[in-house]
């Protein structure tokens, strides 16, 4: 369903060297033995969930949607990001669902914080609480903020009714939390890292309130890992190996672009999973990302004639799922009657057109493109597990653990010792 197209690449890439390398590597993911291989239960998970579970996420998402106005999703990093842009990919920016989604727990900013607590005052709201470690310090503090406002809202009892909480099944803090005030459970599996999540009740259950049919999602990963778990070079490898083969160039930078705002937090998403999966050891690219034609008019001047670091990797989205006709004018002092009849989507693919040839052509800039036919559940569930399935493969190539995340702790070491955390 997405096809890699390095037709923009300005060189020819020998795939047939990685051949036998990404056969044992896609075998060490399969058998579970290369580095970090307790973290690779996101691989089969498409197949493997638990159908029960599921059965509760759809209950939990329906209770909330008849019961509540807005529903506070206490997340941050992989327990949030995935959620967040699967919402918005599918449901875009200005959809007036009857639930309303805040994302909480991503920040200790005060403004932010107390704008949200104020705002929620007035609101008939539920919470899902995301943490795999229960012990991360901007969703421990939100959580606790908000829940107190719930219970001073609506009584400990109704607020523990209103509380799902998706953690670890064995441990951490707040699954001691959820079993004492007895808050509706979801589980992270322990074999499946943050950023690796979306799968997983983190991402469904803020999907299926958000009134995203969460069955397409599943369908559309498992239709992706038949495709893209075999010893060949399929388009998820073939991705892998093109980046690869650019950062070995010398290209340090990865952009990822798109032309939909609705895609804003999809590249948020895939920031992070190939950025904390691949930057260690001092080597891996820098993963970036623009909304075209928007920043066109902004980052477009240094793509085209900065310094050459970078290539692009620009998400085609061949049908879009709503169009505008542009009118006729009877004036036309704006001079635009040479585009009446055409639609938006019909000038959005020019200017991709036009601005690939630009950057490829005369800025020398490398781009990969990723053509999918349309943008549903299905097909974004599909995509997210390309994404996955290719992060794997390229930090293996790299020689690094694709799931793990040494570095993020240094700065949560100083913040403990700075704010006299007992022990640091
Ligand atoms: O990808 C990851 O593992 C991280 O981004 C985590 O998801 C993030 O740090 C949140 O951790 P937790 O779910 O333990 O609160």
């Amino acid at each position: 369903m997405i096809k890699v197209d390095a037709s923009k690449l300005g060189r020819e890439i020998d795939y047939s060297h990685y051949a036998k390398e990404v056969a044992q590597i896609n075998e060490s993911i399969e058998k579970r033995t290369g580095a970090g291989n307790d973290f690779l239960g996101w691989a089969n998970y498409p197949l493997t969930y638990d159908k029960e579970e599921f059965g509760r996420i759809l209950k939990a998402a329906k209770e909330i949607r008849d019961n509540y106005e807005v529903l506070v999703v206490c997340g941050i990093g992989g327990s949030y990001l995935g959620a967040r842009a699967a919402i918005e990919a599918i449901n875009g920016l200005h959809h007036q669902d009857k639930v309303e989604i805040i994302w909480f727990g991503q920040t200790f900013a005060a403004s932010y914080v107390s704008q949200v607590l104020k705002y929620l005052e007035g609101k008939n709201f539920a919470i899902n609480v995301i943490s795999k470690s229960g012990t991360t310090t901007e969703t421990a503090l939100a959580f606790r903020l908000v829940r107190d406002l719930l219970i001073k809202k609506v009584g400990p009892e109704k607020a523990a009714k209103a509380i799902y909480a998706t953690t670890d099944k064995e441990k951490g803090a707040l699954l001691g939390l959820a079993k004492k005030y007895g808050y509706e459970r979801f589980v992270l599996p322990s074999d499946v890292g943050g950023r690796y999540s979306v799968y997983t009740a983190v991402g469904l259950l803020p999907m299926a309130v958000a009134g995203i049919d969460i069955q397409a999602f599943m369908d559309g990963a498992e239709e992706a890992r038949k495709a893209y778990s075999t010893d060949e070079i399929n388009e998820a490898y073939k991705y892998a190996i093109i980046r690869h083969q650019l950062y070995k160039e010398g290209l340090p930078v990865e952009m990822f672009v798109s032309y939909e705002p609705r895609f804003v937090q999809l590249g948020e998403w895939w920031k992070q999973l190939f950025g904390e999966s691949e930057g260690k050891d001092h080597t891996g690219l820098l993963p970036d990302s623009a909304t075209f034609t928007t920043d066109l008019h902004s980052l477009g001047q240094f793509i085209q004639e900065g310094s050459p670091v970078l290539f692009e990797t620009i998400l085609q989205v061949t049908s879009p799922e709503e169009d505008v006709v542009i009118p006729h004018d009877e004036d036309n002092l704006d001079g635009l009657n040479y585009l009446e009849g055409k639609t938006l989507d019909y000038v959005s693919k020019k200017a991709c057109d036009g601005t690939v040839d630009a950057h490829v052509e005369v800025g020398k800039v490398p781009n990969v493109l990723l053509h999918i036919d349309s943008m549903g559940a299905k097909e974004l569930g599909h995509l997210m597990y390309f994404f996955m399935r290719a992060c794997a493969m390229s930090c293996y190539l790299n020689g690094v653990n694709p799931f793990n995340q040494p570095g993020v702790e240094v700065y949560k070491k100083n913040m403990f010792h700075l704010l006299g955390k007992p022990g640091y």
